[in-house]
């Protein structure tokens, strides 16, 4: 177990921010449950909560199988979005923001999930350390690409037009990274990216790209920790 004197401080950053998250979390809510570092801390500290007898009805929609394996292993009841299909408040994470709170996810391959959570919920609030921020989209992180394996040579010649220098991820023992849906993901570094709205919109009309990393107009909240301390946006 990790004690606060061996945390980095990004690793503290996250845990401050995602813990500060947690506040808005009401009882009776249905609470999507993003993916990664961050977003490990929310179940983690919705379990401590829960063994404090708070926020014991709270159920969770989680993003990832990861996400679901960790809630479960702590107790965080959970459901589904056929049981529930309007999510009332979801907490996830980013691999980077930019001033309109564009987003680009993905870094932990569950963007497809992450999506679908997202745009089924009232509110997202997204969770970071400041270094996620960025004055523009693609500077410092790749756009995540899901694709179906299907055709997914042709799939990277697409992403190559489109002025990408593409990697095809890889999983464990070099072999290709598998999503949660058996897909492929390319992470296609473009650069900073000047207009995020046309480049989301070539790659959702393209067949066989499943999802990808732009989460564009998702956003209803940013809460990010920093060493000048914990700034919740609205
Ligand atoms: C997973 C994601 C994560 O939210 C994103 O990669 C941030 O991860 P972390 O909190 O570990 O920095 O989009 O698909």
């Amino acid at each position: 177990m990790t004690s606060a004197s061996d945390e980095s401080e990004v690793v503290r950053f996250k845990r401050l921010a995602a813990e500060r998250a947690v506040d808005s979390i009401q009882p009776g809510m249905v609470v999507g449950l993003g993916s990664g570092s961050t977003a490990a801390f929310v179940v983690r500290r919705l379990a401590a909560l829960r063994a404090e007898g708070r926020l014991t009805d709270v159920v969770g929609v989680p993003t990832s199988v990861e996400t679901e394996v960790l809630a479960r292993s702590l107790g965080v009841p959970l459901t589904t979005l056929e049981e529930h299909p309007v999510v009332d408040l979801t907490i996830d994470g980013a691999d980077e923001v930019d001033p309109q709170l564009r987003l680009i996810k993905g870094g932990g391959g569950a963007l497809l999930r992450e999506k679908i959570v997202a745009q089924a919920s009232r509110r997202e609030i997204i969770v970071v350390d400041a270094g996620k921020l960025s004055p523009r989209l693609g500077t410092r992180w790749p756009v995540p690409v899901e694709v179906l394996p299907f055709g997914w040579r042709s799939q990277a010649l697409f992403l190559e037009g489109l002025g990408a220098r593409i990697t095809r991820r890889e999983g464990p023992g070099g072999t290709p990274y598998r999503t949660d849906q058996g897909n492929l993901i390319f992470d296609c570094a473009f650069g900073p990216i000047e207009r995020p709205e046309e480049l989301a919109a070539k790659l959702e009309a393209r067949a066989g790209i499943v999802a990808h990393g732009l989460f564009i107009g998702l956003t209803s909240e940013l809460v990010v920790a920093s060493p000048e301390g914990v700034e919740h946006r609205r």
